[in-house]
């Protein structure tokens, strides 16, 4: 497709002149300097591995690149859990705090040092070896924002086990589609997580998940609540139960030693198609990318509190809660809850509780504090703060001067950065210390990343104009495919263009070489910073039996970034009603996860359709952007199907013509 040039997001941006260069003060003390672009590659990275991770072998070559396929760190030798826990407190930094942990309950908070970190995830280790766990054992991890779940991915690390965690939000056919694509043997969650002081029931998912899942032998369950919570005889235990006699002393279980491109994790992700992507990501490439980044986009010091409000379940949590942060010895905030619970300043008395200093969030969630107003931020000492981060979609820019006013004070930089799961790493952004910024930019390609925007002729485009964003060198962070399916990797990244890495988004590079990222340009939708796949919905709606056909595309919405609009034709030349917009919004989220279900659904005779059979997308999208959708549904709406008809029939006459 081609890139829609002058829609009213890319205009507002091209005025966008406000320029933020960065605090002299801010810069004297960065740890990167104006020099970090200038060091070729493979030093740069040579050096940051050596700097920032330790090696039980050192690696032979930085890099051996045979397009589409990278390998880093070639003969090293590692184990990510030693670089996260172990080495901090053999060097004496055992009491220094890994995570401040907050409860939903308010009332609910650990604080836990790296002595402890180590402690806990030794005994999993020890109980997860007496299930038969061992290097290379697939292990599913599906639970919520507690700690044992980095305490889970770390015991799984230690042990040389890869791990596939899915969000909590996630349907049970989501986690059974995951568990099975990797063969998963184990399976560890919890009873329950809360959410809104709400029960979610994430065992019973699991059950209902486990019942399709024949490769899952055993399943560890953590009790988060005292409810009632039905075991499985013989292939449920409670994770309480498991660890009592299971030992603490770390030489009873020394981290594996794994070679450097051994698989750390899989995370699924949406493309194109219904199927989720297992995204494949090695050992010390992706600790050292993470890390690295880390450290330099945002500013980490020895004291830091950094706070990185996303899900563990998504590919921010896994790089920026887990990995990156405790491989850099850095103390951490995870909370468990809802933004606005018990009231709408519970982030801002988490940040004034720990005094955080780096806070890192998504665009939909700046958004929504926006919505609620700055009187929340207000009521509480923010003056800690030191640095904004964003990640996950498109910043506007009134959302980040609003960020940087009512959250940092008019004084803190706001670095946006654009990555994805498939990077493992963020790669454009700017240098806090280094960059002068420009809300709603991403500004530049982190050192030693080259990325270029491509017309649909694969020509490189000058400044001012839109196209596609390409990466032209690999990264240490870099997916190495897709789990079992290299002709889709081939196909997804590395054929729209010859030799550079297709990463799906628009983008727009300006006169000071700086990057405006534009959305997706293929049928991925963006909901809350989330990646959802129009044919994913597809399929979910019409696996309903009373759906004939449904077309999925998304429109524009103030709060989600972007927010799903079904066009739906029922069975029978059945007509639409407001019990089975409901009943159809809770399929999707049974067979996908509530963030999936449509926030609009327009019942329609027909689709409009290419004399080929195509669904005519760009057509709907067109509907669903311009026509004001009602909140919930526009049920049948006359005016609606008639101008889809309308529609349809000019293309198609259009079509006609051209034939
Ligand atoms: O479209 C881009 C958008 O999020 C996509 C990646 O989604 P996911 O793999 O779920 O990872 C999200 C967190 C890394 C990208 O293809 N995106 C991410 N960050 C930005 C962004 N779009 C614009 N600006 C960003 N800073």
């Amino acid at each position: 497709m081609t890139i829609q040039s002058g829609t009213h997001a890319i205009e507002s941006m091209q005025l966008e002149e406000r320029r933020y260069p960065p605090p002299p003060e801010f810069a004297k003390n960065a740890n990167a300097k104006a020099d970090i672009y200038n060091k070729p590659l493979e030093d740069f990275w040579r050096e940051e591995a050596q700097k920032r991770v330790s090696w039980f072998k050192p690696f032979d070559r930085v890099l051996e690149w045979k397009l589409p396929y990278a390998k880093w760190f070639l003969g090293g030798k590692l184990n990510v859990c030693y670089n996260c826990v172990d080495r901090h407190v053999e060097a004496g930094r055992g009491d220094k705090v890994a995570y401040y942990w907050e409860g939903e309950p308010v009332d609910q908070k650990r604080t836990i040092t790296f002595k402890d970190l180590q402690a806990e995830v030794v005994r999993f280790a020890n109980a997860l070896k007496k299930l038969g766990v061992k290097k290379g054992t697939p292990v599913g991890i599906y639970m919520g924002m507690v700690p044992e779940l980095p305490v889970a991915m770390l015991a799984c690390t230690r042990l040389g086990a890869p791990h596939t965690v899915v969000f909590g939000g996630f349907s049970a056919d989501s986690l059974a589609g995951r568990l099975n694509d990797m063969e998963c043997e184990l399976l560890i969650t919890q009873n329950e997580g809360l959410r809104k002081g709400n029960p979610v029931p994430l065992k019973k998912n699991a059950d209902a998940a486990l019942d399709q899942t024949p490769t899952v032998k055993k399943a560890v369950v953590l009790r988060r609540t005292p409810s009632d919570t039905p075991m499985k005889d013989g292939r449920d235990i409670w994770w309480q139960d498991l660890v009592k006699d299971a030992s603490t002393d770390p030489k009873t279980c020394p981290c594996e030693e794994m070679d450097a491109e051994d698989l750390l994790y899989l995370l699924y992700t949406s493309g194109t198609t219904a199927k989720p992507k297992g995204i494949v990501h090695t050992t010390a490439g992706y600790l050292v990318g993470t890390a690295t980044t880390h450290h330099y986009i945002f500013d980490i010091k020895p004291d830091s509190i950094y706070w990185c409000a996303a899900d563990i379940g998504w590919v921010t949590g896994h790089s920026y809660i887990v990995y990156a942060p405790l491989c850099n010895g850095t103390t951490g905030v995870i909370y468990e809850g809802v933004p606005d619970f018990p009231d709408k300043d519970r982030w801002w008395s988490i940040i004034e509780r720990y005094k955080v200093d780096v806070l890192y969030t998504a665009p939909t969630a700046i958004r929504t504090h926006m919505k609620w107003g700055p009187e929340y931020a207000k009521k509480h000492d923010l003056s800690s703060l030191r640095l904004l981060g964003t990640v996950g979609e498109p910043i506007n820019p009134e959302a980040w001067i609003w960020y940087r006013e009512n959250v940092g004070g008019g004084k803190t930089p706001v670095v946006d950065t654009w990555w994805q799961t498939e990077t493992g790493m963020i790669l454009i952004t700017p240098l806090p210390g280094v960059t002068t910024l420009k809300p709603g930019s991403a500004t530049k390609p982190f050192p030693t990343v080259e990325a270029a925007v491509y017309n649909d002729a694969g020509e490189e485009v000058g400044p001012g104009g839109g196209g596609y964003l390409v990466l032209k060198r690999p990264w240490p962070a870099m997916l190495r495919g897709i789990f079992k399916d290299h002709d889709r990797y081939v196909q997804t990244y590395w054929s729209k263009f010859k030799d550079v890495y297709f990463a799906g988004d628009g983008a727009r590079i300006d006169e000071n070489g700086d990057f405006w990222l534009l959305g997706r340009v293929d049928d991925v939708m963006n909901v809350s910073a989330h990646r959802i796949s129009t044919i994913e919905v597809e399929s979910a709606l019409v696996a309903h039996p009373k759906v004939a056909e449904a077309a999925v595309c998304g429109r524009a919405d103030k709060q989600t970034g972007q927010a799903i609009v079904a066009f739906v034709t029922l069975r029978g030349g059945a007509e639409g009603s407001p019990e089975m917009l409901r009943e159809l919004r809770a399929f999707v989220g049974e067979k996908i996860g509530k963030i999936a279900a449509p926030a609009n659904i327009v019942f329609t005779p027909d689709l409009p359709k290419t004399r080929s059979g195509k669904i005519m997308r760009r057509l709907l999208r067109d509907v669903a952007e311009n026509r004001p959708l009602g909140d919930t549904t526009t049920l049948a709406d006359p005016a609606v199907v008639s101008e889809i008809d309308r529609r349809a029939k000019t293309e198609a006459a259009k079509e006609e013509a051209s034939a």
